[in-house]
């Protein structure tokens, strides 16, 4: 079975043929009749361990749409709740003969592990810190469609980069299709391994939104951090938040990107996140047709060149 567990080991050409299928299916999503047979008879089940709304409402929808029948496995109401394991309730899901799983999990490396287990295909939703595929793959659709390409762009990835699996997957997927990646951050929020990622560091957002085709920015997970390590809300905002002064830096038709959820206020100003230069709710309409493209190269063979790792 084939899975989607990261972007690293994706070629560019397995990376834009997902995005030229995606754009395809944005075209079915805008119509009214949305549903295909693509997926006619096979079973999707979401198995979502940390809370979600885009992710896993976007690969209910996205299956529903290829006509595959979905489940949505409710872990806050499962047997995990009395111990049971994520082997065993992956294996007992398996059971029942589904043909994809598509799971969340706080640890990395989750998605990889019941990919060795499971006789389906695998997509990884989100693995602790360590990747999120699906997102890093319509946020290039988003810049693709808005910009016309990803090559020669300059993408500033800004904010809490050491939590976020999704400025991961993006630098891997950034720099494969030939952007200039930097990321923007205070040093107490960028990983240890930054120097070994193909990234140009910046510490203030001044010099790193200068000439910026692109600025996204992520969500300060203060969940993950620990007592005197958590960030003062009005500090942050201060020097790292996004507002309109700080945008200014950027090139005029700069995009705005955000994979949500926002704290409005703390990494980004609500007059930026709903102004004219942001791009959050396209990113959210090809969050559907980017699992998509992903559920039908996994599983649709017509849509499975030899060779592809997709
Ligand atoms: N961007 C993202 O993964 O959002 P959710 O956590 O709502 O799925």
């Amino acid at each position: 079975h084939r899975h989607l567990l990261g972007i690293k080991g994706l070629s560019p050409l397995d990376i834009e043929m997902l995005l030229d299928r995606a754009d395809a299916d944005v075209s079915i999503s805008r119509q009214s009749e949305k549903k295909t047979s693509t997926l006619r008879g096979r079973t999707q089940i979401n198995l979502f361990f940390e809370a979600s709304t885009r992710t896993q409402s976007s690969f209910e929808l996205a299956g529903k749409r290829l006509g595959a029948d979905v489940m949505n496995m409710s872990v806050a109401s499962s047997s995990v709740k009395k111990g049971e394991t994520l082997i065993d309730t992956a294996m007992t899901l398996n059971a029942m003969r589904p043909d994809i799983l598509i799971i969340r999990h706080a640890s990395a490396g989750a998605a990889a592990l019941l990919a060795q287990k499971v006789d389906c295909s695998v997509v990884n939703a989100g693995d602790g810190a360590h990747e999120h595929p699906t997102q890093a793959l319509l946020d290039a659709l988003t810049i693709r469609r808005a910009k016309g390409r990803i090559g020669g762009l300059t993408v500033a990835i800004c904010g809490d980069i050491s939590h976020s699996r999704v400025a991961r997957s993006n630098i891997i997927l950034l720099n494969a299709l030939g952007a200039r990646v930097r990321v923007v951050a205070p040093s107490t929020l960028l990983p240890s391994g930054i120097s070994q990622m193909s990234v140009e560091v910046f510490n203030t957002m001044k010099e790193g939104l200068a000439g910026a085709d692109v600025v996204m920015m992520l969500r300060l997970q203060r969940e993950r951090m620990e007592g005197a390590m958590v960030p003062s809300v009005r500090e942050y905002f201060r020097y790292w938040g996004l507002d309109a002064e700080k945008l200014k830096v950027a090139k005029e038709d700069a995009l705005v990107m955000h994979p949500g959820p926002m704290n409005r206020g703390v990494e980004i100003a609500s007059e930026i996140a709903d102004g004219p230069q942001s791009v959050i709710q396209e990113q959210v309409e090809m969050g559907v047709a980017v699992r998509m493209a992903v559920m039908e190269a996994l599983l649709d063979p017509r849509r499975n060149p030899d060779g592809a790792a997709i």
